[in-house]
């Protein structure tokens, strides 16, 4: 099983999104996906078409089991809502440290596992993100080809080798350029930034900019219901390639080179 937490403690760089339709890609590959709604504003929730009250909250407040929270969102996935109580989750006091735990034990008690977690984070870096990076043995980090990205990145980095080093272990880190557009000078620039600085981490494929992927969760659908024929649903094939090539043990991981 394959944890991966979708993290950028920036708001509006795609993180929904891309959790959104790389899950739904993913299964489409065949994979055994669940997708989790960390964030209170439920966002994913929503564009997957539930409206479930109750759901990760539960989990992490009450200790209930993640299958319990279960939705299924119709195209062969499984959801776990965010729930109308997690913002107060996030204001949660007591507990201490093992209130950042609750997440990760709850996948560790999982009967059936599957073969890819991804964690739709919130903007913040509060106990739902620690939860989140405790949980997951890889981040994804998406990434918009604006002014203040590099800048949100390399503080990113930072807070995240913080905590790695709290924890005592370390976690893979991808990089994907979310909202690319190749004519702005600004986009490629960042992009060649990022390859300078992050070569490892960054994936080939980059998510194009395009109104089809900010459409689709109105409708709750993903990319792959609203618009299956359209260019973005390819993007997010390929990068559910990507992140399948990256974890094999037998390939080398893939490098901005090949892009
Ligand atoms: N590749 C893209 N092309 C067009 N719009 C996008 C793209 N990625 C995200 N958006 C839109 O940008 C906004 C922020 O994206 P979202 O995924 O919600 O970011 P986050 O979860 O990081 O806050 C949303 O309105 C979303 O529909
Ligand atoms: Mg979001």
């Amino acid at each position: 099983m394959r944890t991966i937490a979708v993290i950028n403690q920036k708001g509006g760089v795609g993180k929904t999104t891309v959790t959104l339709n790389l899950s739904h890609a993913l299964a489409l590959q065949g994979y055994r996906v669940l997708a989790i709604d960390a964030d209170p504003q439920g966002h994913l929730s929503m564009a997957f078409g539930l409206e479930d009250p109750a759901g990760l909250d539960r989990v992490l407040q009450d200790g209930a089991r993640l299958q319990d929270a279960f939705s299924e969102a119709g195209n062969g996935l499984q959801i776990v809502a965010a729930g109308d109580q997690l913002q107060e989750v996030e204001n949660l006091n007591e507990g201490g440290a093992e209130r950042g735990w609750r997440l990760k034990k709850a996948l560790d008690a999982l009967e059936q596992p599957f073969d890819f977690v991804l964690i739709d984070c919130p903007p913040s870096a509060g106990l739902l993100g620690m939860n989140a990076i405790i949980a997951a043995d890889e981040m994804l980090i998406p990434v918009a080809g604006d002014f203040l990205a590099l800048n949100g990145l390399s503080r990113l980095m930072r807070i995240l080798q913080g905590v790695e080093a709290r924890l005592g272990s370390t976690r893979k880190k991808w990089i994907v350029l979310s909202r690319f557009v190749e004519q702005r000078r600004h986009a490629r620039e960042v992009r060649e930034r990022i390859r300078e600085h992050f070569a490892e981490a960054l994936l080939p494929t980059t998510i194009r900019e395009t109104v089809v992927l900010a459409e689709s969760p109105s409708f709750g659908q993903t990319i792959f219901e609203y618009q299956p024929r359209h260019r973005a649903a390819g993007d997010f094939q390929q990068l559910a390639a990507d992140l399948v090539a990256a974890g094999a043990p037998t390939t080398t991981r893939p490098t901005a080179a090949h892009a």
